[in-house]
């Protein structure tokens, strides 16, 4: 008879922390709605097909990029929290337009710089800036 109330606290609890779980869970993914939901007002473009592009184009292959499979590389900057800095590659304020320069053409934003122009279209720039606007 003792254990019984033991028994029925650790179910209690378990369900507590089923429910924080997710809880936790479902904010997490409401405030990814969100990011994405504003990434793609600021930019007019598609954060889930400019991912897709971000594979095509090969940006893997230079940089760490978060939510992009197998995109851990060190020649470039990691991209991570892109969105938050104040410069594109320490040159241009980081704007939608400004970024969409950046990616079709640095070299003529940059001449020195390491980064080729890759021949990104403008749908799939704008596309690709949506997605790096929900890397905050
Ligand atoms: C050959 C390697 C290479 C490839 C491929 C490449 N990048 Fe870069 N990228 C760089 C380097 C190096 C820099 C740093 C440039 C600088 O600061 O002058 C950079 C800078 C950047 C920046 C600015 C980051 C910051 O912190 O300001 C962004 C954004 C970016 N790259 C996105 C992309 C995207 C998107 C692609 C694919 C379309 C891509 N890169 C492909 C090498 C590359």
């Amino acid at each position: 008879m003792k254990v019984r109330p033991k028994i029925t606290n650790l179910c209690k609890i378990a369900a507590a922390c089923a429910l924080a779980a997710l809880f936790v869970a479902g904010e997490s993914s409401c405030s990814q709605v969100e990011l994405e939901r504003q990434a793609s007002a600021m930019t007019g473009g598609d954060p889930a097909k400019g991912r897709e592009a971000i594979s095509r184009y090969g940006c893997a292959t230079c940089h760490t990029i978060p939510g992009v499979k197998g995109a851990d590389a060190l020649v470039g900057p990691s991209l991570e929290h892109v969105a938050s800095r104040s410069y594109v590659a320490g040159v241009l304020q980081n704007t939608p337009p400004n970024m969409i320069r950046w990616i079709q053409n640095p070299p003529e934003v940059d001449r020195l710089t390491a980064m080729p122009n890759l021949g990104v279209t403008d749908t799939d720039a704008r596309d690709i800036v949506a997605y790096l606007y929900t890397l905050k």
